[in-house]
């Protein structure tokens, strides 16, 4: 059996508050120059108050789930991306699933940093290729502000929160909107990007040294891995699509650094007016940086569809998941 699927809606949800590279200078030794000439961002939306990653998935799952037409009931499985739940326990998925009303819906979280969205649009794919689901919801969301330290200029610049949606669907004519997908691991360079949790030993055992749950980066390392590996990846998935690279009409990267954009889009040779980036406004909004960047895109009308487009996203673990789609007209 390989039931096709469609990417039947797309959408995206930030927090209101709002901080500049400005403000940022306020509590750390930076500047908005450093910050905008190093990686393209000057300002990043972050949750106030009681907000949390749940909240930012319902309102990115509503609106891809309006976009859709598909009812909540009929959804099979909700898969959230997600790399601080606001619970261990109920998942970020259940808590989602309760707010929408998908009452039928099996749910669960995955954690694949960056590469979450892709992650996800993998095992959506596998389940309705195989017959096990019509209808999945990936809802990727993530709330890096809560375990950024924020004294440590290195690492607290580079991220803002947000919330990205997809619901994907069997498709109502023989089209496969996703053309090739291809997910990648490289647990050896795990101590890249960690963001370990805190947790005490019982009593009667040895004492633990406790950690902070703070993400720790190894910048440089991180971008030498990304500009050296990444533009291979994309090129064999492109390959195994069936399109050439120049047939493909966007480049919607993971929003990590404006320079890792720039490399990718000259090592791929791609027309720099067709590669989308929103990283000014948002900065890595971790798993949330692709569906954010694409629905914005389109709704702005910078992607006009239908068209092809390729997803690639990376993070720790190190994990890397690139997609060649299709996108339909009214999906966002
Ligand atoms: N403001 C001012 N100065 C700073 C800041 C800051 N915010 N941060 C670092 N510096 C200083 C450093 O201390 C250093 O000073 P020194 O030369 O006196 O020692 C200098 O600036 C240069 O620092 P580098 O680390 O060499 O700067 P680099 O050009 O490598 O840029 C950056 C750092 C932006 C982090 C870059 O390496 C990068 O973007 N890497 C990729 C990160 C990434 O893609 N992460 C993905 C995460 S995805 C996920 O899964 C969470």
């Amino acid at each position: 059996m390989n039931i096709p699927v469609k990417i039947a809606g797309i959408g995206f949800k930030v927090p209101e508050t709002v901080i500049t590279n400005e403000d940022l200078t306020k509590i750390i030794d930076t500047s908005d120059e450093w910050i905008k000439t190093r990686t393209g961002i000057e300002k990043r939306h972050v949750l106030s108050g009681n907000e949390t990653a749940v909240d930012m998935g319902i309102g990115a799952a509503k609106n891809a789930l309006s976009k859709s037409k598909i009812e909540p009931e009929k959804i099979d499985y909700i898969i959230a991306a997600a790399s601080l739940e606001t619970h261990v326990y109920p998942s970020s998925a259940c808590e989602i699933q309760a707010a929408i009303g998908a009452v039928n819906a099996a749910c669960f979280d995955i954690t694949a940093a960056c590469s979450g969205l892709i992650y996800g649009m993998g095992i959506a794919k596998a389940l309705i290729n195989s017959g096990m689901a019509k209808n999945v919801l990936i809802v990727a969301t993530d709330a890096i502000s809560r375990c950024l330290d924020w004294t440590d200029r290195a690492s607290c610049v580079l991220f803002g929160d947000g919330a990205g949606a997809m619901m994907i669907t069997v498709s109502d004519d023989e089209q496969d909107d996703i053309l090739s997908i291809d997910l990648k691991a490289e647990g050896h360079l795990g101590h890249f990007i960690q963001m370990p949790t805190p947790g005490k030993n019982c009593p009667l055992a040895a004492p633990n040294e406790e950690a902070k749950m703070f993400v720790k980066m190894d910048g440089k390392e991180v971008y030498k891995y990304v500009v050296t590996k990444l533009p291979g990846y994309i090129e064999e998935c492109v390959q195994k699509s069936g399109l050439k690279m120049n047939e493909i009409d966007y480049l919607v990267p993971h929003q990590a650094n404006m320079r890792i954009i720039e490399a990718l889009e000259k090592r791929l040779d791609f027309n720099p007016e067709n590669v989308i980036s929103n990283i000014k406004e948002y900065a890595n909004t971790s798993a949330a940086s692709i569906p954010i960047a694409l629905t914005e895109a389109i709704e702005s009308g910078k992607i006009k569809l239908p068209c092809s487009a390729i997803l690639t996203g990376f993070g720790a673990g190190m994990t890397v998941g690139t997609t060649v789609v299709r996108l339909r007209e009214g999906i966002a």
